[in-house]
């Protein structure tokens, strides 16, 4: 799904990272691991297409990131759900329409669309919620809201970067729990988190890999870990 050949990114300063070779296969799970400012979001980023490598091949479904049109790139990004590191949400929209946004804003906001709008929000625990606006939101209903915002559009791949940042472990353990169940639905997962207790807590309840960005490159972490 996402393909990188000895792939390499610098912001124009040293390089970040480079020679990083990597498959992320269809219903994989990834955890995407290092200190911070490693490159986790960078690599992220590169994974849905917003950055171009400085060296190296990266393929989107198929396709050299190098040959794709801007549209070509969009059509890509469609199959890809990001939570971002800071989730922004327009707040004086409710909660609702923060994650109806990507529909809405792609004209696909019919009613069977939203009926699929409904679930989710009662997936991610958020139907109470619906009319709330961003800032009455605590972190973990937060991060819920990126996550269901994030699906609307039924992405085949899942792209998170620290998406327990300022929430309780309990709330860690929830939204695992959530990106775990997207897995076994056949997603694509890879979660950026510097939080290495979260991934020996999770890994035990999925088939995963551990990805690990230290002294610019990219290793696949042992049990160790
Ligand atoms: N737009 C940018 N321009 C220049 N440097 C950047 C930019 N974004 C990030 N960086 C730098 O690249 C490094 C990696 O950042 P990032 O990918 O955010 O790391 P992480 O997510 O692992 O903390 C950091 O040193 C950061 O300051
Ligand atoms: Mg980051």
């Amino acid at each position: 799904m996402i393909e990188l050949e000895n792939v390499a990114y610098s912001y124009g300063g040293g390089e970040l990272f480079s020679e990083i070779s990597l498959k992320l296969a269809p219903g994989s799970f990834h955890f995407l691991t290092g200190p911070s400012g490693a490159g986790k979001t960078t690599f992220l980023k590169l994974c849905y297409g917003a950055l171009q490598p400085t060296d190296g091949q990266l393929r989107l479904f198929g396709a050299d990131l190098r040959d794709m049109s801007r549209d070509d790139v969009a059509l890509c990004r469609r199959r890809i759900g990001v939570v971002h590191q800071d989730c922004q949400f327009l707040d004086h929209l409710p909660v609702a329409e923060n994650v109806a946004l990507p529909l809405t804003v792609s004209g696909q906001d019919r009613p069977e669309e939203l009926a699929n709008l409904t679930d989710l929000m009662s997936w991610v625990g958020l139907t109470e919620r619906a009319n709330a606006l961003p800032p009455e939101l605590s972190g973990g209903e937060r991060q819920r809201v990126a996550l269901a915002r994030a699906l609307i559009m039924s992405p085949e791949v899942i792209l998170a970067d620290e998406p327990t940042g300022n929430v309780d472990w309990e709330m860690s353990q929830r939204l695992m729990r959530l990106l775990i169940e997207l897995n076994r639905m056949g997603k694509t997962v890879v979660i950026a988190t510097h939080d290495l207790g979260l991934i020996r807590a999770t890994k035990a309840h999925v088939q995963s890999r551990v990805l690990r960005i230290s002294n610019r490159r990219m290793q696949l972490a042992g049990a160790d870990l």
